[in-house]
C-alpha cells in the first residue's frame, strides 16, 4: 500500500482549485476558459490521483459532483433561521407596485415630501427554494424549504449542481454563511433533456419547475447529477463572522464575488412608478428569458429599513412578489376537434372547459398531432395541464394522471375523422408522417387559396398578376372555388373587386388566357399533388406522355417511373382517387387548357440520361435556369443537394458548401466550359 506524498497532496489541491475555477467560468460566468478536452484531462488526472490515494479524497472535490449516494429517505434539518415566504401582491396590474410602495411608506411613517424609497427589483424564479450552508467556506449542507421551520437534507443532490460552488471564493470565508436561492431548470436544458428522454424511450418532465423539484428530491444522487440544473442566490439565512452588506444590491454583489450565481436581471429603483415600469418591462421580455419566472420581487434596498419594518406572520413587510398571470393551468378536456390547415394538415384541437391562463381565457388548445396525443397519453375527459406562454398558441402539456377516472376515452384521429370535416374528402396519413391530411387538395376550401396560388405560380401554369391578395378576395367573395373557375372569370366580376381597376382586370384576363397554352409537366406540377415537385412532374410527363395515361396508372406502373418511390406513388394515387380532383382536371381541359402531347419516353434518352447534376455558385454565362434546361434536355437530372448519388457538380464563382461536399465525396466538379464540352461531346467516362 502506497501513501500519498506531499507532492500528491499539493497536486490534488491545485487540481481541485483549478477545476472548480474552470467550473465557475463555464457554468456561472458562461465563459469557458479551456476546451472541453483539456478540462476532461485535468478531471481524469484528479480522479486517478484520488482513486490511487483514497486519503486525498475530499468532500469539496469536483469529482464528488457526479453523485452516487443512494438514500432511503431524506433526513429532516431544522433551519437555523426560518425560511420565510413572501407576500404576493394579488393585483397583477401596475397598481400592485404602487400599492406596495404606498404601504411601505406608510409603515415607515414617511410623508409626501419625503424622498422616494429605494428598492431592489429582482425576478421571481420559478423553481425550488434552497438553503446552502457554508462553514468556513465549505458547503456542508443543503436543505429544501419544507414548512419553513425545517426542510429536507438534499446535500448529495445539490452537490451535483455545477453552478453551486462547493467552496466559496474567499481568502477568509465567514464562519457560517447560509445562502438562500432558487434551483431551477433553464428552458433550453429542459427541452434538450426531454428530447433525449423521448429518443431513449424514457419518461419526460412535465415542466421545468417539476424538473428541478423532482431532480432535487431524487433519492439516487446519480439521477440528480444527470439533470441539468441551475441556481440563483437571492438572500441569506444564518450568518456568523461576516459583516452583512448594508443593502440588498450590495449583498447580491458580495454573493456573486463568493462565486455564487446571481441573476443579472435586477435593478435599483426609486419609488413605486419605477417598480411598475420594471414589472412591465420584464413582462414584455418574459417569453424571451432563458428560464421561467412567475413574477418580479421588490425588496426595500436598505437593510436598516428592512429591520425596522420586520415581519408579519412569516412574511417580511419589506418585500413583495408582484406576479404575472400563470402560464399553466389545469382544466378539463371536453373533446377533440380537428382544424384543416392551408396545406391540408389536420391538427387535433382540444376543446377545454374555459380556463384563465397566460392572461386570457382559453377554450381551445393545440394537441399537435396523433403521435403527441399518444406520447402524452391525453384522453377525452382527462384533467389536463394547459400552457400559454407569451403569444404562443395554447397547448395541452400533459394529463393529470391522479385525477383520471374510468370514464376517459382514448382518441384516434383517423377513426374519429375518416373524412375531412371541411370537404369530406378522405383523410390519409403517410407511413412516415406525423400529420394526417385531407386528400381533397384543390377541392377543399381550407386548402383552396394555397392551391390556387400554387396553380398560378410562375413555374406552374404561370398567371402573372394573380397574387395572394387577389386570391383572398376571389375566394372570400365566392367568385373562385377551383382553378377551373379562373378561366370563367369575366371583366365585370374582376373590375368590381377592391383595388382593381378595369386596366388591371383586363391584364389579368390576358394572363389567364395566355396560360391556357401550357406544357404537360407544368400542368401536372400545377395540380399541387403532394410530393410531386417540378422534377417529378417532368419525370411523369416524360414517362407517360399524356395526362390520360398518368391518371390511369396504378402503383406498379408509377413505381417504374425514374425516381418515383412508394411515397410519391401513394400521393398520386390518393390525389387521383378523389372524384373532385378529376372533375377539376376535366373542367380545366374543357376551359381550353391544353399542351402538346408527346410519345412516352420510357428508356432514358439523351447524353446525360440517368446522370444527376448539382449546380452551385454563379456561372459566367449561363443562368441557373438555362444550365438546368440544357442538362434536362439531355435527359440529365438537376438536384438541389450533393449526395453520393450526384454524378457531376457544376461550380461557378462563390460556390460554397456544396462544392466542399462534392470534393469530400470525390465527385467530379466541372465549370461552365466543362459542362458545355460534355453537352457537345457527351460524357467521356
Ligand atoms: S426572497 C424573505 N427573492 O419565491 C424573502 N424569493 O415565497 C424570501 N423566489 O419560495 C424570499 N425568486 O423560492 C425571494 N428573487 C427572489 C425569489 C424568491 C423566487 C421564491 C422563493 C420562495 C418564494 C417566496
Amino acid at each position: 500500500m502506497l501513501f500519498a506524498s506531499a507532492e500528491n497532496f499539493e497536486r490534488a489541491r491545485v487540481l481541485r482549485a483549478e477545476i472548480e475555477r474552470l467550473n465557475h467560468h463555464y457554468y456561472v460566468l458562461d465563459a469557458p476558459l479551456l476546451p472541453d478536452a483539456e478540462y476532461d484531462r485535468l478531471f481524469r488526472e484528479l480522479q486517478a490521483l484520488e482513486s490511487a490515494y483514497p486519503e486525498l479524497q475530499q468532500i469539496d472535490s469536483p469529482t464528488q459532483r457526479v453523485g452516487g449516494k443512494v438514500l432511503s429517505a431524506f433526513s429532516a434539518v431544522r433551519h437555523a433561521v426560518p425560511m420565510l415566504s413572501i407576500r404576493t401582491e394579488t393585483d397583477t396590474e401596475a397598481s400592485g407596485a404602487l400599492a406596495f410602495d404606498a404601504r411601505v411608506r406608510r409603515e415607515l411613517k414617511l410623508g409626501e415630501s419625503d424622498p422616494p424609497l429605494e428598492y431592489l427589483a429582482e425576478l421571481k424564479f420559478d423553481g425550488l427554494a434552497i438553503n446552502l450552508r457554508y462553514e468556513s467556506g465549505l458547503l456542508v449542507c443543503a436543505t429544501t424549504r419544507g414548512d419553513g421551520e425545517s426542510g429536507e437534507d438534499v446535500t448529495a443532490n445539490v452537490r451535483t449542481v455545477k453552478q453551486i460552488p462547493l467552496r466559496l471564493l474567499a481568502k477568509a470565508p465567514p464562519a457560517v454563511l447560509e445562502v438562500r436561492g432558487e434551483i431551477f431548470m433553464k428552458l433550453e436544458d429542459f427541452r434538450r433533456f426531454n428530447k433525449r428522454a423521448l429518443a431513449a424511450g424514457e419518461k419526460t418532465l412535465v415542466n421545468p419547475r417539476n424538473g428541478a423539484a423532482g431532480s432535487i428530491r431524487q433519492l439516487d444522487s446519480k439521477i440528480a447529477a444527470g439533470r441539468p440544473l441551475s441556481f440563483f442566490a437571492y438572500g441569506l439565512g444564518e450568518v456568523h463572522g461576516w459583516t452583512i452588506p448594508e443593502t440588498q444590491a450590495e449583498l447580491l454583489q458580495a454573493l456573486s464575488a463568493f462565486g455564487l450565481p446571481v441573476c443579472e436581471e435586477r435593478d435599483v429603483l426609486a419609488g413605486g412608478h419605477a417598480l411598475a415600469e420594471f414589472h412591465a418591462r420584464i413582462a414584455a421580455r418574459r417569453s424571451t428569458l432563458p428560464f421561467a419566472i412567475d413574477g418580479v420581487v421588490y425588496k426595500l434596498n436598505r437593510r436598516d429599513l428592512q429591520e425596522k419594518l420586520g415581519f408579519v406572520s412569516r412574511e417580511p413587510r419589506w418585500a413583495v412578489a408582484h406576479k404575472y398571470p400563470a402560464e399553466e393551468a389545469v382544466t378539463r378536456l371536453l373533446g377533440i376537434e380537428v382544424q384543416v390547415g392551408r396545406t391540408g394538415v389536420l391538427t387535433p384541437v382540444a376543446r377545454l372547459e374555459p380556463v384563465f391562463v397566460g392572461g386570457v381565457t382559453v377554450t381551445n388548445a393545440t394537441l399537435h398531432n396523433q403521435d403527441e396525443i399518444d406520447r402524452k397519453d391525453v384522453r377525452i375527459g382527462d384533467w389536463v395541464v394547459v400552457r400559454r406562454a407569451g403569444d404562443v398558441i395554447p397547448e395541452v402539456v400533459a394529463p393529470v394522471l391522479d385525477r383520471r377516472t374510468s370514464e376517459v376515452q382514448k382518441f384516434n384521429l383517423l377513426s374519429a375523422f375518416p373524412q375531412c370535416p371541411v370537404c369530406a374528402s378522405h383523410v390519409v396519413r403517410g407511413q412516415d408522417e406525423a400529420a394526417a391530411r385531407c386528400s381533397g387538395g384543390l377541392f377543399c376550401p381550407a386548402q383552396r387559396k394555397q392551391a390556387l396560388l400554387h396553380f398560378a405560380s410562375r413555374r406552374a401554369i404561370d398567371i402573372e398578376g394573380l397574387g395572394d391578395k387577389l386570391v383572398d378576395q376571389l375566394v372570400d367573395a365566392h367568385i373562385v372555388r377551383t382553378p377551373a373557375d379562373l378561366y370563367k372569370l369575366g371583366l365585370m366580376a374582376l373590375a368590381n373587386l377592391e383595388r382593381m381597376g378595369e386596366k388591371s382586370a383586363a391584364n389579368l384576363l390576358d394572363a389567364i388566357a395566355r396560360s391556357r397554352q401550357t406544357s404537360l409537366p407544368r400542368f401536372i406540377y400545377a395540380l399541387g399533388i403532394r410530393n410531386v415537385g417540378e422534377t417529378t412532374a417532368k419525370d411523369l410527363a416524360r414517362y407517360y406522355g399524356s395526362l390520360e395515361d398518368l391518371l390511369a396508372a396504378d402503383e406498379t406502373s408509377l413505381m417504374q417511373v425514374p425516381d418515383v418511390g412508394p411515397i410519391v406513388a401513394r400521393s398520386i394515387l390518393d390525389f387521383c382517387s378523389e372524384a373532385h380532383n378529376r372533375q377539376v382536371i376535366e373542367e380545366l381541359q374543357a376551359a381550353g387548357v391544353t399542351w402538346p402531347e408527346h410519345a412516352p419516353q420510357r428508356a432514358p434518352a439523351g447524353k446525360f440520361a440517368g446522370k444527376t447534376f448539382v449546380l452551385t455558385g454563379t456561372l459566367p454565362e449561363l443562368s441557373r435556369e438555362e444550365a438546368k434546361g440544357l442538362i434536362e434536355a439531355e435527359g440529365g437530372k438537376v438536384s438541389g443537394s450533393v449526395s453520393k448519388k450526384t454524378d457531376f457538380v457544376i461550380a461557378g464563382a462563390e460556390a460554397g458548401s456544396k462544392l466542399e461536399k462534392a470534393l469530400s465525396l470525390e465527385i467530379a466538379v466541372l465549370d461552365e466550359a466543362g459542362l458545355r464540352e460534355m453537352l457537345e461531346k457527351g460524357i467521356v467516362e
